[in-house]
């Protein structure tokens, strides 16, 4: 039913004729023939992510883990003055999503930086506090869960007040609060919810969400 429900939404909230819909699908096509996992976002999901940037006029949004480009696609596409930059650790992955954002048109606006994002966020910051990028008013987390709540502690210092930052499979049908799972994939999404739920920077909530990728869920963060 939840795919069903996906599949009637979609048809009319995002049918067709939408300038982005074949770009969008050319993505998840072109990166399913390059071998990359089946693991982007949710259309509705990014969809929404991308709304949120519009509703809030964000300048500089910035997402940890490209895979092939599709959620970056969907935040440069509909809001035109927006810069994205896009941590991604794998070179594979890099390529591919290149090839997707020069195939949107928004390769121009969408950076990809290379490398493991501990590495990379402090060229990132220098660049944010020298004022040669804006602050971020957008921040997807949905890489190594493990770090989650790393990604999160170290970007809210480069945000604007008010940013909204959304932590990506926290839920994991069910597993964040099922006492047999022990992985340090559950262990990193119950880290950042008892993290960030204590910290004065973020006001927070967690979001349970079903749709043709399953059940899972996001938490999302504000700056205060
Ligand atoms: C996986 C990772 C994701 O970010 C996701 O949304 C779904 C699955 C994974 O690594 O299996
Ligand atoms: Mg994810």
């Amino acid at each position: 039913t939840w795919t069903a429900v996906d599949a009637y939404t979609q048809e009319h909230v995002h049918p067709p004729t939408t300038s982005n819909y074949n770009v969008l699908l050319d993505a998840l096509r072109n990166s399913r023939d390059k071998g990359l996992p089946d693991i982007a976002t949710a259309p509705t999901v990014a969809k929404m992510y991308a709304l949120q940037c519009k509703a809030r006029g964000v300048r500089h949004a910035l997402e940890f883990g490209t895979l092939g480009g599709y959620t970056s696609i969907w935040l440069a596409t509909v809001n035109p003055g927006m810069q994205v930059t896009s941590l991604e650790i794998n070179a594979h992955h890099k390529a591919v999503a290149q090839e997707n954002l020069e195939n949107a048109g928004v390769a121009d606006r969408v950076t990809i930086r290379l490398g493991p994002a501990l590495d990379v966020l402090p060229q990132l910051a220098s660049e944010i506090e020298s004022g040669a990028k804006p602050r971020l008013g957008f921040v997807y987390i949905d890489a190594d869960k493990q770090n989650n709540w790393t990604y999160l502690d170290r970007v809210i210092a480069l945000c604007e007040p008010g940013a909204v930052i959304y932590v990506d499979n926290i839920v994991r049908g069910g597993s964040l609060v099922d006492p047999e799972r022990q992985d340090e994939r559950t262990f990193g999404a119950r880290q950042v919810v008892e993290n960030a739920g204590k910290d004065p920077r973020v006001d927070c909530v967690v979001m349970q969400f079903v749709g043709e990728k399953g059940y899972d869920g996001m938490l999302m963060a504000v700056v205060r």
